[in-house]
């Protein structure tokens, strides 16, 4: 089958390991099941895994891709879960600490066929188009969770996101607007901040900038290039979630005694459950929000997609269709 995968990976020159072309069909295994893909999206992680991020030279070559939507063998239409859980995993699957993604132990989306454990199909509502539920799996169950289940936020509350071309950036000021929050971006690129003032967000703002009150809440996946602002912008007792580190992990500094003087929360945060991923599903159908497409592509020529998040000139998803 036709499949975009990692044959070799290079830290500075991560598209050098990127190829297009033939892999073997998934498998059959006990409790799987395989998906016939309509499309899947791209995530930062596929970049990530390309640089020998959290994908292990020795699993080379690996189809990559986290999130897909496709028909399962009963023929249901299903958006595919990637957060795979150890065999006999009870409760929440990002606790596992054995738990993968898709691609990183087991063959990605980005294919014309994934094996997945039957547990880690999704309905795909018939209102939501194949586009839009290739978008869902990882950028935007990252921000359903980040906003709704880790913030301990309540409608009304002012949110800042770090960064505004991002997938997951533009699902947060998506979402959070969709749920009544005050929702305030930070980008590199004023283009951009203001794209993202056209999807719901309130103000945008250059990166670093003083804002004009302290916020409630700061998503943060940029890292060590605006984690000092993050901490800065917070009201006291307000609380950082991080999912990311984009511009690197380790901050000139971390300001403990501004997280301990202010008493602010820092939460990590990781993809979301199968069943936040349900209840994403179901949020954009009552509320009818729908993720910002950046680019739809065939998966012949996934090549650019991955050029075009690598450069950062990108606002919302990319999607590979078949
Ligand atoms: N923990 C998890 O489960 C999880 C899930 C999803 C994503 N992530 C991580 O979250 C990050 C974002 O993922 P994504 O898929 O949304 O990636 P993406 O589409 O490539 O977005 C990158 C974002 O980072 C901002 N950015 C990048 N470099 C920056 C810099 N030097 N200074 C300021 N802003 C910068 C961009 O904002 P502007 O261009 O607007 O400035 C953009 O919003 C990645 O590191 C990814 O691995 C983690």
């Amino acid at each position: 089958m036709l499949a975009v995968y990692a044959a070799r990976q290079s830290a500075d020159d991560p598209l050098s390991g990127l190829e297009v072309g033939e892999r073997p069909d998934p498998t059959p295994r006990e409790g799987w099941t395989t998906v016939t893909l309509r499309t899947a999206g791209l995530n930062h992680h596929d970049v990530w895994s390309l640089r020998g991020v959290g994908l292990a030279a020795d699993r080379l070559p690996m189809i990559l891709g986290c999130d897909g939507a496709g028909v399962d063998e009963d023929g249901n239409e299903v958006i595919v879960h990637a957060v795979i859980p150890s065999d006999g995993w009870r409760g929440d699957e990002t606790l596992d600490p054995r738990r993968t993604l898709l691609s990183e132990l087991h063959d990605g989306t980005l294919a014309e066929k994934v094996a997945v454990p039957t547990t880690n199909l999704v309905p795909k509502p018939a209102d939501l188009s194949w586009e839009h539920a290739a978008c869902l799996s990882t950028a935007w169950l990252t921000a359903y969770r980040m906003l709704f289940s880790n913030a301990g936020l309540t409608p009304g509350a002012t949110v800042l996101v770090q960064g505004a071309g991002g997938g997951v950036s533009t699902a947060l000021v998506q979402l959070g607007a969709a749920a009544g929050y005050r929702m305030w971006v930070t980008s590199r690129d004023e283009e951009k901040g203001q794209r993202a003032v056209g999807i719901g967000a309130d103000r945008a703002f250059a990166n670093g900038e003083r804002l004009p009150d302290r916020v409630d809440a700061v998503m943060e996946t940029v890292g060590a290039a605006t984690w000092s602002h993050s901490l800065r912008s917070l009201r006291p007792g307000g609380t950082v979630v991080i999912s990311g580190a984009t511009s690197g992990p380790n901050p000139d500094a971390t300001e403990l005694n501004r997280i301990f003087f202010l008493q602010l929360r820092v939460i990590g945060s990781t993809m979301g459950t199968r069943d936040e991923l349900e209840r994403l599903t179901r949020f954009l159908i009552s509320t009818g929000v729908r993720p910002l497409v950046h680019t739809v592509l065939p998966l012949e020529e996934a090549r650019k997609g991955f050029e075009q998040m690598k450069s950062g000139d990108l606002i919302g998803k990319i999607v590979f269709t078949r």
